[in-house]
């Protein structure tokens, strides 16, 4: 599998990282106002030269043609994937989208395109593999403490834009999923200094309490989310999500467990 990156801030030098030790990095593109156009990849890491220069993003058709990537890996910001997103089509070339600023609509317009089966798209503003499991704790909290009290809690560092993370709008909704009436979610959110990435369910009863907290140490979790979401949408179309993605994974857990539980002639003899 050959891929793409686009947007090299503060997580995409990170993943830039991680997918050149995967020796799985073929292309990284850049805004045409980027003081990163045209550099190598490993002068702008700090690291070896790869001999991959990055590109702008003009011209975009010709040069997908010219590197076929399989998966675009974006970090970048909501307007890239709108303004490109027929240009990738058309070029055969699948994306998994980190990116967390969308609107609602626009979401909607690239599931509709990618469910037509024009592309494949992961949509992933929830990136990594700990705050998945994280989710579905929550959830299953949800189904059997439906009279306790749930409030999310989520904090950033101080350049992060969106407010609340689009975690914690994914917890909550996973909470709504487990409950089985409507009630108040409270979120709470903190922006200061470097903190890489926290979330916190506080499930709170009259005499007990339960919480469930996920953090992010370092961006290369990040990093491993987004490759393994690279290598499940290569070759696919349609719209995804982390947890379609974890769920095909318990899946194949399952099914490789059936296969071997041992047979009553194994359990007889075990030699
Ligand atoms: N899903 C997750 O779990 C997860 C985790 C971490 C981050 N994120 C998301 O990933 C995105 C990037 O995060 P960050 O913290 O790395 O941000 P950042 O430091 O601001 O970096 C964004 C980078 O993207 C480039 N960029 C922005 N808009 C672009 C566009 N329209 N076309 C091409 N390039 C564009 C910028 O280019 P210039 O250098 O030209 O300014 C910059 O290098 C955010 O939406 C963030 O919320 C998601």
């Amino acid at each position: 599998m050959k891929t793409a990156l686009i947007g090299l801030g503060r997580t995409g030098k990170n993943v830039a990282e991680y997918l050149i030790k995967q020796d799985t990095l073929a292309m990284v593109l850049c805004r045409q106002s980027s003081p990163n156009a045209n550099k190598d990849i490993g002068e702008i890491l700090g690291s070896n030269l790869t001999g991959i220069t990055v590109e702008t993003i003009d011209h975009l058709e010709r040069k997908l043609f010219h590197k076929q990537p399989d998966v675009l890996i974006d970090f970048s910001g909501h307007t890239f994937l709108k303004e490109n997103i027929h240009t990738l089509a058309k070029c055969g070339v699948n994306v998994v989208t980190a990116v967390t600023d969308y609107e609602p609509a626009e979401i909607e317009r690239l599931r509709i395109f990618a469910e037509k089966g024009n592309i494949g798209i992961v949509m992933a503003p929830n990136i990594t593999y700990g705050v998945n499991v994280m989710m579905l704790m929550a959830e299953i909290a949800a189904e059997l403490m439906g009279d306790y009290d749930f409030e999310v809690f989520e904090e950033h560092h101080k350049h992060k834009k969106d407010r609340p993370s689009g975690t914690a709008k994914k917890i909550v909704n996973k909470i709504r999923t487990g409950l089985l009436e409507e009630k108040e979610i409270p979120e709470h959110v903190v922006r200061a200094g470097g903190i890489v990435g926290k979330h916190k369910v506080l499930i709170c009863g009259e005499f007990d309490k339960i919480e469930i907290s996920h953090e992010s140490f370092s961006r290369v979790a990040f990093a491993e989310g987004a490759y393994k979401a690279a290598k499940f949408i290569n070759g696919k179309t349609g719209f995804y999500e982390m947890s379609d993605i974890f769920e095909y994974e318990r899946q194949q857990r399952r099914q490789i467990v059936i296969q071997h539980q041992p047979t009553e002639f194994e359990k007889e003899d075990p030699a």
